[in-house]
């Protein structure tokens, strides 16, 4: 348990020390799934908290126009040459995703994540929705994968069906809603699969 808030120099540690525990090694399995489905709308995305952002890969490879964000240099450097060595495009801005401006109003069709959510503090989860809401078009979607982790204390932070009612419902309808069977062995029974869509 880790009571002291993550600053952005934390996060960049982990890249250092090469400790990221939370790093699947792949796209989670069920964005592949939605993929399959056809249930991901197709266009502009973007994956906040990417990480070492093997969504975006994904994404990139299977013709969406994806901006990714990550503050921790180490995770932008190693997203930049994935995407580079697979001759594939996308942005990547290394920034603050809370710090976004006007230029990304609007403009996206998907917001995509997976444990950014959980990884940023309680305090900042209405701040979270209030900026995925600005940056989707009308009727755009957020899909994300939020982690149960049912434990005090984070990052991660426990992330409930009824935290999520609290924050996402006054700017998004919920379309789904449920713990996901396909998530990898580490997080079986622990993740929240949902599709939002802005009001
Ligand atoms: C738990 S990791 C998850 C990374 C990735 N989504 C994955 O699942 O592999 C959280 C990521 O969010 C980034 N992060 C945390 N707060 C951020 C912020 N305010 N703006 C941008 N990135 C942030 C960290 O640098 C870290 O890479």
């Amino acid at each position: 348990m880790n009571e002291k808030e993550y600053s952005q120099e934390d996060w960049q540690g982990h890249y250092e020390s090469n400790d990221l525990g939370w790093d699947l090694g792949q796209v989670a399995p069920p964005f592949v799934k939605l993929w399959q489905e056809k249930k991901l709308p197709s266009g502009k995305v973007l994956v906040p908290g990417c990480g070492r952002g093997h969504e975006v890969v994904f994404l990139s490879e299977n013709g969406f126009e994806v901006t990714a964000i990550d503050f921790s240099k180490g995770a932008v450097t190693y997203l930049e040459n994935a995407l580079k060595v697979r001759s594939l495009s996308g942005r990547v801005l290394h920034q603050d995703f809370f710090g976004l401006d006007d230029s990304h109003d609007g403009i996206y069709d998907l917001v995509l994540e997976q444990t950014f959510f959980c990884a940023i503090s309680p305090r900042l989860r209405q701040d979270y929705v209030l900026n995925v809401a600005r940056i989707l078009r009308p009727g755009g979607t957020l899909v994300g994968l939020f982690y149960h982790t049912d434990k005090e204390g984070g990052p991660p932070y426990n992330t409930t069906r009824e935290d999520i009612e609290t924050h996402f419902l006054e700017k998004f309808e919920i379309q789904q809603l449920d713990k996901t069977s396909l998530s990898a062995e580490q997080r079986k029974d622990k993740e929240w699969l949902g599709i939002f869509q802005k009001n």
